[in-house]
């Protein structure tokens, strides 16, 4: 099993598969992505043994992440190649939502369980200034479509001062019909975005003490759970996760590794940099992978040192997929 030398566990495997995305959300690419180089990104069979090497040493989750992974044609196989190695469990996937309503079908077939959407609002105006793109209303129709293919849906949302601060109303009325766990997420600070950052950002913090008052009650974390603290209210058929990076001991419970879309190992999303362990993939044996790994996850750090204002290498998410 891997572990760190602070006994943190890694079940849990985010695989960026494209770095491209085709929306420009203002706290992320907000001029669209800029192909400065010709990338390389991973090809199926590089991920199979990568998938594979994991699921030996103990991880039963992956999750397909980007940029947006809906942009690879190949990805109905990606998920397959998941889904079908031995050990994993669950296959979940980051999207925008682009090809939610045409493609989820596929996806399901394939093997997914679960996934996450960004919406940052409920407002189609709102959202198409937020994104570039006037999508919202059919990413709500993908997304009543992936829940009635049983698949786990949550939905993503930044806070952000200038735009949805004071969306939480809309949020909340939604999620009265809607089986979903909303998520609201801290806005981190990246590389790019010092300026968005520090015009935007603004804490959990209210908003959790708002929903308390309002009868909804905080869920015990079991071991194995991701950062977000998680709220239910018997009235309301949705969840509601509060992501806050910049809150203590956020990442005592760090149970992901992540690797980017051009086979580098991350021992943080905000690590100085990544890790090659491309050599590693080039056998369909996942052997000489796993003994790479167990070494290098000697050198995960106990927290991410945002709070110091310190953001490593990482210029936007769409590097890797939050
Ligand atoms: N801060 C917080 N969340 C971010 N995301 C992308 N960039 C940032 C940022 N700087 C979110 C996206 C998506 C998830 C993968 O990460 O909205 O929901
Ligand atoms: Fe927006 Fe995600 Fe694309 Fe970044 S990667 S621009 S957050 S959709």
């Amino acid at each position: 099993m891997l572990e760190d030398k602070f006994g943190r566990r890694f079940h849990y495997l985010r695989l960026s598969i494209t770095d491209v995305c085709n929306f420009s959300c203002d706290y992320c690419l907000p001029d669209g992505y800029a192909c400065d180089t010709d990338r390389d990104f991973l090809a199926l069979s590089e991920i199979k043994t990568l998938v594979n090497g994991f699921a030996s040493l103990g991880t039963s989750k992956v999750r397909i992440t980007g940029g947006e992974p809906s942009l690879r044609k190949d990805l109905p196989e990606i998920i397959k190649a998941c889904s079908s190695a031995s050990g994993i469990e669950h296959v979940a996937m980051t999207s925008n939502g682009y090809k939610l309503d045409t493609d989820i079908e596929k996806w399901v077939d394939a093997g997914l369980d679960s996934l996450n959407i960004s919406i940052d609002s409920l407002d189609p105006r709102m959202f198409a200034a937020i994104t570039g793109h006037n999508k919202l209303e059919t990413i709500l129709l993908g997304i009543d479509k992936a829940i009635a293919l049983g698949v786990k849906v949550k939905v993503n949302a930044v806070l952000m001062k200038q735009y949805n601060e004071k969306e939480l109303k809309n949020f909340l009325t939604w999620l009265k019909t809607t089986p979903v766990t909303l998520r609201l997420i801290e806005l981190m600070q990246t590389g790019d975005n010092v300026t968005f950052f520090n015009q935007n950002h603004v804490s959990g913090m209210p908003i959790k003490e708002q929903l308390l008052e309002s009868g909804w009650e905080q869920l015990i974390r079991d071991k194995t759970a991701g950062p977000a603290q998680e709220f239910f209210h018997p009235d309301y058929q949705g969840k509601i996760g509060l992501i806050m990076p910049y809150s203590k001991d956020f990442c005592a419970t760090c149970n992901r590794l992540r690797i980017s879309a051009t086979g580098k190992l991350h021992l943080c999303l905000f690590a100085d940099q990544g890790l090659d362990i491309r050599p590693a993939l080039q056998s369909t044996d996942s052997s000489q992978l796993q003994a790479q790994l167990i070494e290098l996850l000697g050198d995960k750090e106990a927290t991410h040192w945002l709070q110091d204002g310190f953001t490593g290498a990482t210029k936007h998410l769409a590097m890797l997929g939050g």
